[in-house]
């Protein structure tokens, strides 16, 4: 398969952008996934270098200094992979913002489908008001809320604010009272946030890849499967499953091409693409599913910043779709920045005009103009 929009024209000036937080905690439950960033910023820096793009890679941390590399800079694009701040995932949606700020076009989603993403409660409610099925789900502050919960168990708890699987294991999945108020206690008090009890859905686990806007593609969608020794467990993809690459949770564990009948296949691509805008998430990224006995496609999981590793799934399925890995880089890139011009001409963030009424008073000459502009009202 070739990229929708062909190969970006001519050579630019990049910056890669990542989180730098993993020892950012004294016991950090998402480190290895946060480790697993800055790797991927490289690896994508190297693939787009071969095509001859000036790329630097940045990292990003709470005190900011990366925003004054970027004003100096001021690349074409930025490749935004950062998926947290000072090793908390909720600062994940803050730095498409920034950028808009500094007026940068920037590949992935605005901040506001990232925030949604990591408020499963929230992204849970859109999913069902606009009729995409979605496991049945309680969330729970506090402890003393648990009493008002009523699901029909097995039920899976997952923090309602996290990715990659963090604080996701054996003991997540419940099937009574008491395993599951142990669960509900272990997210509020260990990560500090709301507990998501969800329906657990026994059946398959498929993940959709999406690449593009216009079109928007699925990639070939892929299958978890799970060992033998798994027949005893819950087959989940827990944190160790995923970033543990020598235990036995991740050996029995594999990703493979998903073989469905075509309508099963398109129900998933339907149910993934509707998620996905829902949300109103952009450019690429994954959303993953898990199957009922009655063949219906629920999601558990939107992922617009998808790991772009060369070894994980999504660089995986590109590669068995015929895009190699600095095709893959260069398209993300294209279809960014196709975007972004579109954006402009639509009058997207910054959202007053450039002439007529609501036009900034004083325009800036670099940065996004509003903000000077108001600087300016008051002076
Ligand atoms: N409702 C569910 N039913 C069955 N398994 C689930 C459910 N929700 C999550 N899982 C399992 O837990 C894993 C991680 O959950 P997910 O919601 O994808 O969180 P994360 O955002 O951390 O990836 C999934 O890959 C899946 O194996
Ligand atoms: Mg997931």
């Amino acid at each position: 398969m070739r990229a929708s929009s062909g190969i970006v024209p001519r050579l630019m000036n990049l910056v890669l952008l990542h989180n730098d937080d993993a020892n950012a905690l004294e016991n950090d439950p998402g480190r290895e996934a946060r480790e697993d960033v800055e790797r991927v910023a490289l690896a994508l820096a190297a693939a787009l270098t071969t095509r001859g793009h000036r790329v630097r890679v940045l990292a990003a941390g709470a005190n900011l200094t990366f925003l004054g590399a970027l004003k100096s800079e001021r690349p074409e694009l930025v490749v935004n992979l950062c998926e947290s701040l000072e090793g908390d995932a909720r600062g994940e949606m803050l730095v498409p913002s920034l950028l808009e700020l500094l007026g940068l076009p920037y590949t992935g989603s605005p901040a506001l489908a990232l925030g949604l993403a990591l408020h499963k409660d929230r992204a849970k409610q859109i999913l069902r008001g606009a009729g995409i099925s979605t496991p049945g789900f309680a969330v729970v502050e506090q402890l003393a809320d648990l009493a008002a919960v009523d699901l029909e168990f097995p039920l899976i708890v997952k923090p309602a604010r996290e990715d990659a699987s963090t604080g996701i294991d054996f003991e997540s999945v419940v099937s009574d009272r008491a395993q599951l108020e142990r669960a509900v206690v272990r997210v509020l008090t260990t990560l500090h946030q709301p507990a998501l009890i969800e329906q657990y859905i026994a059946g398959r686990e498929i993940y959709v890849p999406i690449f593009g806007n216009a079109p928007r593609r699925a990639l070939p969608l892929t299958e978890i499967e799970y060992g033998p020794y798994y027949d005893e467990r819950p087959r989940i993809v827990s944190y160790k499953a995923k970033w543990e690459l020598e235990s036995i949770e991740c050996i029995q564990t594999n990703s493979g091409p998903a073989l469905l009948d075509r309508e099963l296949e398109e129900r998933c691509i339907r149910t993934a693409f509707a998620a996905f805008d829902a949300l109103g998430c952009r450019d690429y990224g994954r959303v993953d599913l898990r199957v009922t006995a009655d063949g219906r496609p629920m999601v558990i999981d939107i992922n617009p910043n998808c790991d772009l590793h060369p070894e994980a799934g999504y660089a995986r399925t590109a590669r068995n779709a015929g895009l190699g890995y600095a095709e893959l880089a260069e398209s993300l890139v294209q279809i960014a920045l196709d975007r972004s011009r579109i954006g402009a001409l639509n009058h997207e963030y910054p959202s007053h005009s450039t002439f007529g009424p609501g036009a900034a008073l004083v325009a800036a000459e670099s940065d996004a103009g509003v903000h000077a502009g108001r600087d300016q009202l008051r002076a």
